[in-house]
């Protein structure tokens, strides 16, 4: 009997071990440890917070800027990789040659020409932080400031800043809260609500640099891009636009099929070479309803693909013309010309100074909402 017993038990020993081999294990990411990214900042304490979704899709974010630091989304065939580029402690960022990096950028995300403009009669001087103009909010911009940091549940962080009167030269305490969530489609979305006691524009937008390959891993030259526009704002030397709203047709602008990256870049092109490359806004044809698609990558190898969609008339494709592999983000990963892209969804630049874009204005009273939605998901490239 007892013999019986113990060959029964040594079977169902048996049997549980077999079962426990074929479930599968949960995958260990290696991410970025809390307890050594931070630090203290302006008196305030700067955190790491992580977010999960059920399929495993993580993201991490810090109170520094609201900068996103790793974001790990699976490949084809459920490999997980971080797509985002970044450091693994606050001391990386603050030292950082590209300020940058997956940030919050306000309070007016890219250029305003001469670094001023004018609400009726009050002309409002901003700091010069790039030539003579003025570049996403200033010298310390929403990126430099420690928000304060809500985690309510594993899959939403709320962020919030008051931007005091005249910080960068800005009208108006602009009160300013940011959520971001992480939701069960593999999205990642941002939403931004401010409210001012002064006129002032606002125009926020995200700064991640995104290469769907991995961080660090070659140039993003081959990623197919897909830019539901069918005209774009040409610049100025400076970066400024000229006002001119020009159709992409027949340029290396026309993203309207989805294109590699790289396969014009190097165009003679005036606009091309103001930019070093891709820096522009393109003007969006909006959904008929709802969010707009605003644009589609696609990684071909991995077959991974992101979606952006958004509420905003306009989005910034930069082609991290300005990388130049002087920075090491985390795990040593060195960070290459054009190794990454950012899709910055906002109103057009220098719409402070061009009346016929899209206002910028937010008044006392109004709320400013803006919505952006980074949807990552597989294609299987290779079986088309
Ligand atoms: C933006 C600008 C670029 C550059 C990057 C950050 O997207 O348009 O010109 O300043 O940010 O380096």
């Amino acid at each position: 009997m007892i013999q019986k017993m113990k060959a029964r038990n040594f079977l169902f020993m048996v049997l549980l071990a077999a079962a426990a081999g074929c479930a599968k294990a949960p995958v260990q990411l290696p991410l970025v440890d809390p307890a050594a990214f931070g630090g203290e900042l302006d008196g305030k304490k700067v955190e790491l917070f992580t977010l999960k979704n059920e399929s495993g899709m993580t993201v991490q974010i810090t109170n520094f800027g609201g900068r996103v630091v790793d974001l790990w989304v699976p490949d084809k065939n459920g490999k997980m990789e971080d797509v985002v580029l970044g450091y693994a402690t606050l001391d990386g960022y603050l030292q950082s040659n590209e300020i940058y990096f997956g940030t919050l950028v306000g309070r007016y995300g890219n250029r305003i020409g001469q670094a001023r403009f004018a609400i009726g009669d009050s002309v409002y001087v901003l700091a010069a932080n790039n030539g003579a103009n003025h570049l996403h909010g200033g010298v310390k911009g929403f990126n430099n400031v420690v928000w304060d940091a809500v985690q309510n549940d594993e899959g939403t962080l709320l962020l919030s800043y008051l931007s005091p009167d005249g910080e960068e030269g800005y009208p108006g305490n602009l009160q300013v809260n940011v959520t971001y969530e992480l939701t069960s489609d593999n999205e990642l979305k941002i939403e931004y609500r401010a409210t001012t006691d002064k006129a002032t524009p606002v125009n926020l937008t995200h700064h991640s640099y995104f290469n769907l390959k991995g961080a660090g891993v070659g140039d993003i030259n081959d990623h197919l891009l897909m830019i539901n526009a069918a005209a774009f704002t040409p610049v100025d030397s400076g970066l400024i636009p000229t006002g001119e709203i020009a159709s992409v047709e027949g340029t290396p602008f026309d993203f309207r099929q989805p294109t590699a990256v790289g396969a014009r870049v190097n165009e003679d092109h005036q606009q091309l070479k103001y930019g070093l490359g891709y820096d522009h806004n393109w003007v969006l044809t909006p959904a008929d309803s709802g969010l707009t698609l605003a644009a589609r990558v696609v990684e071909p190898v991995s077959g991974r693909t992101m979606e952006v969609y958004t509420n905003e008339p306009g989005i910034q494709f930069y082609g991290g013309n300005f990388l130049n592999g002087q920075d090491t983000g985390k795990n040593g990963m060195v960070y290459h010309h054009r190794g990454a892209l950012c899709l910055e969804t906002q109103h057009f630049p220098d719409s402070p100074n061009q009346q016929q874009f899209p206002s910028t204005l937010l008044e006392p009273g109004q709320e400013y909402y803006s919505v952006c939605i980074y949807k990552f998901g597989v294609e299987d490239t290779a079986a088309k």
